[in-house]
């Protein structure tokens, strides 16, 4: 059979409200423009993030039920403890309320000033941890990832001869570890070999520098090794999974990515004394070191939504459900990031939007355009979210690219949402000369996007 239908049945059903285009026009200009400031009930189709979004199965509901609330030493956290190590090996293994707080936590501990932590790229709440500890955020991801129309089949990877350079340059000790994002948000979603972690390794292995990932879309980046790499089609994606963690010496991973959860975090480490002093902040800022932050019915939640998402029917189904977004995209003529990656796909506003300069944000005027036209919220990628002023030079910050990304999120929507998404997009394309670009009115100094607000350029 062709159709990849979704693996599983709906139980419970959830209602999406249709807004007339008049009532659109007023919720956007109450949200400034800025569709992180819209009402969720006002949304139809709500590809602003993968993240905490999933559907959750009738196994994790019934873990709910099970779950141990018993403040130190529940049943729950030593189920949640057994999967993870099964799974990643680490000896370390800490709760935290979700991805940022075990971002926080390491790089309170190895980052801070005259610090340089490399990456393929960081991911934006990842660049504000470390630059908030007084470290510098540096990304290295290889020259393909900036060339949207270029298929490489790796284009998360972090370019090993750029990252050699970088140590020559600043010193190995100022280096407190080296950072693989799989897959790469920031970049597309695209996955990193690991032929490349390999050779990751083999550099800090050089120079006795610490690796971790950020490992959020850890098994769609193994599925995404077993689709593409050669010699690793016929390994299960757990033991691909598996090998990513063996050639790490850590992890911060959002169990509400490939956790299949609403809320929850680990923080992984190897090194004992790293690990004491990580348990300690735990304790004072998430919560004890068997729940940090979270109920006993989250951490089962979490034990079977990580091993859930590792069966290789609902991988195939995931992956390929982002592939089909893409591919029609592609066929209608919209620009995206090519091959399409694993949890979005990420379309080039730049080039849907030639008249709007970067600093009438392309990405964030297609947002709205969405938005209006057909209830879709998304998120911008692009001089919205990263661009801003260097606080050193003073100078405006470009990124490479104006990105919207169309995030999926895990087990919600069907073929037919999609297909809806992927009409709205060709109309939108159709009369894409008539976009109108934004300026910002007021913005805070970090993580801007969140809440900046807008207005239309005349
Ligand atoms: N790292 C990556 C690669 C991420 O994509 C995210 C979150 C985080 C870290 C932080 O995790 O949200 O649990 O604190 N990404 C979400 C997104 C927000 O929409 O891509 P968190």
């Amino acid at each position: 059979m062709k159709t990849i239908i979704e693996p599983f049945k709906i139980k419970m059903v959830e209602p999406i409200r249709l807004t007339t285009p008049d009532e659109r026009e007023a919720i956007l200009r109450r949200a400034h423009f800025n569709p992180f400031l819209i009402p969720a009930d006002d949304v139809l189709i709500d590809l602003l993030t993968d993240s905490g979004t999933s559907a959750m199965s009738s196994e994790q509901w019934a873990g709910m039920l099970r779950g141990d609330e018993s403040y130190a030493g529940a049943r729950s956290w030593f189920h949640f403890e057994r999967v993870l190590r099964d799974l990643t090996g680490m000896p370390h293994i800490l709760p935290t309320h979700q991805g940022r707080a075990s971002e926080r936590i390491l790089f309170e501990l190895v980052g801070g000033a005259g610090k340089v932590v490399p990456a393929n790229s960081h991911f934006d709440t990842t660049r504000a941890n470390v630059e908030h500890s007084g470290a510098r955020a540096v990304d290295l991801v290889i020259r393909e990832a900036y060339e949207p129309r270029n298929r490489h089949p790796f284009k998360g990877n972090l370019d090993t001869p750029r990252l050699e350079a970088l140590i020559a340059e600043v010193a190995a000790k100022r280096i407190p570890l080296c950072l693989i994002t799989v897959t790469n948000n920031s970049g597309g979603g695209q996955p990193v070999s690991l032929e490349n972690i390999r050779a990751v390794r083999a550099v800090c292995d050089r120079h006795h520098i610490p690796l971790f990932l950020d490992a959020c879309r850890f098994a769609e980046n193994a599925y995404l090794i077993k689709q593409r790499e050669p010699g690793q089609q016929n390994r299960p994606v757990r033991d691909i999974a598996r090998e990513m963690f063996d050639l790490a010496d850590g992890a911060t991973i959002s169990a509400k990515k490939d956790g299949l959860v609403n809320i929850g975090g680990v923080l992984l480490m190897r090194d004992d004394a790293l690990a004491a002093r990580a348990n300690n902040l735990l304790i004072l800022t998430e919560g004890f070191v068997t729940y940090g932050g979270l109920a006993g019915r989250d951490l089962e939640a979490m034990a079977q939504g990580f091993q859930e998402v590792l069966d290789e029917d609902y991988l195939h189904y995931r992956l390929r459900s982002v592939a089909y977004l893409g591919e029609h995209l592609l066929a209608a003529g919209i620009p995206i990031i090519e091959p399409p990656g694993g949890h979005a796909i990420y379309v080039d506003a730049g080039a849907v939007c030639p008249h709007l300069p970067p600093e009438q944000f392309p990405g964030q005027a297609l947002l709205c355009t969405m938005y209006r036209h057909a209830g879709i919220r998304a998120v911008e990628i692009g001089s919205v979210m990263f661009g801003g002023t260097d606080p050193d030079t003073g100078e405006t910050i470009r990124p490479p690219l104006e990105l919207v990304r169309l995030a999926i999120p895990r087990r919600v929507y069907t073929q037919s949402h999609i297909d809806y998404v992927i009409e709205a997009l060709g109309e939108i394309y159709a009369k894409r000369r008539s976009i109108r670009g934004l300026r910002i009115v007021e913005a805070p100094p970090v993580l801007r996007h969140f809440s900046a607000k807008f207005e239309e350029v005349e």
